[in-house]
């Protein structure tokens, strides 16, 4: 809570190309809750470090995201759209809040587990710790609300516990934070293997939408989606591909799962997929443009990231003040 409103934070990583089923399960909620809170949308840039990365990609991919952020309907002066790298009191509350973390909760998480097994060569401490890091970006600015996946619930968790943890020490510093897990928790799921996550990283490319597919690619790809031999278009739990297939489209027209069943009843699976395939198209043909648009506008978005990163300083600043003097640190000298 900040000036009397209730704040909502969230974050994403630039790395890997954004699919649909980050824009639809992760992006187009924002848009939909951010009138109702103030909102910060970090470009989660310094966790992205734990696994290396090529300098002047990494770059690219955060100002991208930072971009798309925009172009997905964000209004940049309402809402708090800056780096995390451009505002150092994330790492400050990162090392404070890991002097109140033990070991064994961090060794506990079910993340650091996979990527330290897909990172044997590189398990370096930052693996470990980005949930402190995740749960100081939380609990710097106060949040009320932080809309995730299902896979960062424990993070969550574990920011509660924090919160928690230095409030019963300290008194009443931290927001607790509650978790907003999405409309019915629905992930958007493969197009080959309905049974799995819709991943960045897939190596079926016809597997996962990527955002910035262009129109042709998009129509082949759901052309291709694998579906069942029942041949009725309904939402069942015998039918993941089609069910995928009704939430991406429903998703994308905002219609109700029983308007599309009775829509394509008795019209046959290749109907169906094409007019899945043309609502997505129509989603993604706007936000290209505006991201074409915005890309091009330099000056414009370098305005926003200094206006914002010192909108986002402010708000940090309060918290710090009031985390340094609880802690005992000494007070600073004015600069
Ligand atoms: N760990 C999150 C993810 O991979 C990204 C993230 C970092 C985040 N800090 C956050 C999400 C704070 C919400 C709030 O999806």
């Amino acid at each position: 809570m900040f000036d009397d409103k209730k704040v909502l934070f969230s974050g994403m990583q630039a790395t890997g190309n954004l699919t649909l089923g980050n824009y639809l399960g992760a992006l187009k909620n924002w848009v939909d809750m951010c009138n109702d809170y103030m909102t910060f949308f970090c470009v989660v840039d310094q966790h992205s470090i734990t696994i290396r990365q090529e300098p002047a990609e990494f770059r690219k991919r955060a100002r991208n995201l930072l971009t798309l952020y925009i172009a997905a309907g964000l209004d940049p002066e309402k809402n708090c759209i800056y780096y995390q790298s451009h505002v150092l009191e994330h790492a400050e509350l990162a090392w404070i809040l890991n002097c109140y973390t033990y070991v064994g909760e961090l060794q506990r998480m079910t993340q650091f587990k996979d990527k330290a097994a897909k990172h044997a060569d590189n398990i370096n401490a930052g693996l470990l710790t980005y949930p402190t890091l995740m749960a100081a970006d939380i609990l710097l600015y106060q949040a009320d609300l932080v809309p995730v996946g299902v896979d960062q619930k424990q993070h969550i968790e574990l920011t509660r516990n924090l919160a928690e943890r230095f409030n019963a020490i300290y008194g009443e510093t931290f927001t607790m934070p509650d978790i907003w897990l999405g409309k019915k928790g629905r992930k958007i799921m493969s197009l080959q293997d309905p049974e799995r996550k819709m991943s960045k990283s897939d190596e079926n490319p016809n597997a996962s939408i990527y955002l910035m597919d262009d129109p042709d690619t998009v129509r082949r790809k759901f052309k291709r989606a694998v579906t069942d031999s029942i041949g009725e278009v309904r939402y069942s739990e015998e039918q993941p591909g089609i069910s995928n297939l009704i939430d991406i489209y429903c998703s994308c027209t905002g219609k109700s799962t029983e308007e599309c069943e009775s829509e394509f009843r008795g019209l046959g699976y290749g109907v169906f997929k094409e007019a899945v395939g043309e609502s997505v198209v129509s989603v993604l043909q706007p936000l290209h443009e505006r991201f074409d648009e915005l890309s091009k506008d330099k000056a414009y978005i370098d305005k926003i990231i200094v206006e914002n990163a010192d909108k986002a300083r402010y708000y940090s600043e309060k918290t710090m003040r009031k985390v340094r003097k609880k802690i005992g640190f000494p007070e600073r000298p004015k600069i």
